[in-house]
This record gives structure tokens, sequence and C-alpha cells, in this order.
């Protein structure tokens, strides 16, 4: 497996690939691999020709006030899960092969997209992402990239910018991987105590509760919205950041679920901000 540090040096692997007529699937992420990722580089794996992992501590989609600096970065792990998962090429460049003006670079935004959901409490944060995600896909010159369902928001984010700016990529949608008692596998799970991991399942609970109603045929997004905030209401530490039911596509509040509608919600467990989501069946 190679490591990679400059567009160019990924630009030349990738166009060798494509004439030795191999499809090149991406995988963006930031580090810190656990087994969600590991499930994006299995799809990729069982789907195209060669895969580029990309591990990249985005600092543009983080906020001030947020945790860029402490976000968890374990590279040698990183690349030793890779690897294993049969990544050929692993990408990590530096902030300035990225954002080569800094501050000033080119950036992507999706105004009506990107006050939604998990915009709302971090402004700049689908800017960033929308992005990176655009660089990635350029510089990899990817026939398709794998994201997780876990950051459903981030998937509509992506489909409309690639469907704005044209880009020749399929995004394709992997399923949220859990820990056995239902928390989402997340890199900043590490940040929670005992006393908080217990607290996050709150999140989880309520996206099986809503998931059960749906099934029963409660479709309104009022009866829904309440369910997971008396699923909340059992923490009281926990700080409900949002609960929402939105056309996937738009990110906008619907009054009632269809089959592919987004029930979403996001809460803070103590200092440390989590997502949870279910697609409507
Ligand atoms: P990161 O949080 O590292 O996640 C990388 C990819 O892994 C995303 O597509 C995310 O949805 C997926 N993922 C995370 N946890 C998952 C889980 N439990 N099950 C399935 N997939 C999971 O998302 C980002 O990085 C960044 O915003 C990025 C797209 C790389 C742009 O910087």
């Amino acid at each position: 497996m190679k490591i990679l540090r400059t567009v160019a040096e990924l630009r030349q692997w990738t166009r060798h690939a494509r004439v030795g007529g191999k499809t090149i699937g991406l995988v963006p992420t930031m580090g810190a691999l656990h087994l969600g990722h590991a499930s994006l580089m299995r799809a990729a794996r069982e789907s195209c020709g060669v895969v580029a992992v990309s591990i990249f501590v985005n600092p543009a989609q983080f906020a001030p006030n947020e945790d860029f600096a402490r976000y968890p970065r374990s590279f040698e792990a990183d690349c030793a899960l890779a690897r294993a998962e049969g990544a050929d090429v692993v990408f990590a460049p530096s902030v300035e092969e990225l954002y080569p003006n800094g501050p000033d670079s080119t950036f992507v935004d999706l105004p009506a997209l990107s006050c939604r959901l998990d915009g709302q409490s971090r402004p700049g944060h689908f800017r960033g992402v929308a992005t990176v995600v655009a660089k990635l896909l350029i510089a990899a010159e990817a026939d398709r990239a794998f994201f997780g369902q876990k950051d459903a928001a981030q998937i509509a984010l992506v489909r409309r910018m690639v469907a704005d700016l044209r880009l020749p990529a399929e995004i394709v949608v992997c399923p949220i991987v859990r820990e056995p008692d239902g928390l989402a596998l997340s890199s900043r799970n590490v940040y929670l105590s005992a006393e908080e991991r217990k607290q996050a399942l709150a999140l989880s609970r309520a996206i099986r509760q809503v998931e059960a109603l749906a099934a029963e045929g409660e479709l309104h997004s009022s009866a829904l919205i309440q369910a997971a905030r008396d699923a909340f209401a059992v923490e009281p530490y926990l700080r409900v950041d949002y609960i929402e039911l939105v056309n996937w596509a738009t990110l906008e509040p619907v009054e009632t679920a269809a089959p592919g509608s987004l029930f979403a919600v996001a809460a803070w467990v103590g200092a440390t901000r989590l997502i949870d989501n279910t697609i409507i069946a």
C-alpha cells in the first residue's frame, strides 16, 4: 500500500490505474479509523478496481470553538487498518497541500443546505465539507466515492454538490455500523467518559423507537419527534441539539414521513456532540 502526500502524486497514480482499465474508488476520512470506516473500504474494495483512502483532518469544517486541535489522530494504526482492508493507497496531504492559499482558497458553498441540521449549530461546517470533498473527488478522479449514512446530512450535501458541479463520480451510501449496544461508531466516541458513554445510548434508543413507530404506521412528524424527545428525556444531562424529520435531498422539514425521509437527531453528551439517524422504510 502506497502513502501519497501530494495531489500530483495521487493524480499520477490515478491516471496509471485508469490506463490499466481500473475503476477508482475513494473513501474520504478524517482518520481515527474504526469499523465504520472499514465497512466503506470493504464496499469500495468489492466494486472498484483500485481503492484510495484519504486521511485528512480538514480544518475548514471545524468552527473556531470546535475540536480541530484535539481531534484524535492515529496515522500508523489507520494505515494498518487501511492495508488490512485492501486499500491500495492512503492519501494523507498536509493542510498547505489542500489549501495552498489558506483562508483565501476557493470554497464550495451550498447555502440552501448548509444552514440545515448540523449546519444550524456548526456554521461553516458544510462549506468546509463540500470544499474538501470536491477537492478530493477531483484530485482522485474518483469513479465512485463511499460515504456512511451515519452522516446523512453530509450525504445530501455531497450528492447535491456532485450534481451541481457535474462531477463524474457515483456517490455510494453505506449503512451505519453500530456497537453491539446500538451506539453508532464515531471517532468522537473516545471523548466519552464511562458515564457519558451510557448517556449516549439515548441517541440510538430514540432512533429505534422512531423506527418502531414508523413500522406501525405512525408517520406524523410531531408524533415521531415526540417519541425521540421522550427517549432523550430519560437522560437529563444530555442536551438535544436537533430532532428533525426532513426530505433527505433538500433537508427541509416534512410533516409526514414518506419512504426515504430522513429522521435525524443530534445531542450534546457532556462536551461531545453526537449524531444518529434512520431512513424511513
Ligand atoms: P469521518 O468522520 O472520518 O467519516 C468518514 C466516513 O466514514 C464518512 O462517510 C462517515 O459517514 C463514515 N462513517 C463514520 N462513522 C460511521 C459508522 N458508524 N458507520 C458507517 N460509516 C461511518 O465524514 C467525515 O470524516 C468528513 O466530513 C469527510 C467526508 C472525510 C470530509 O472531511
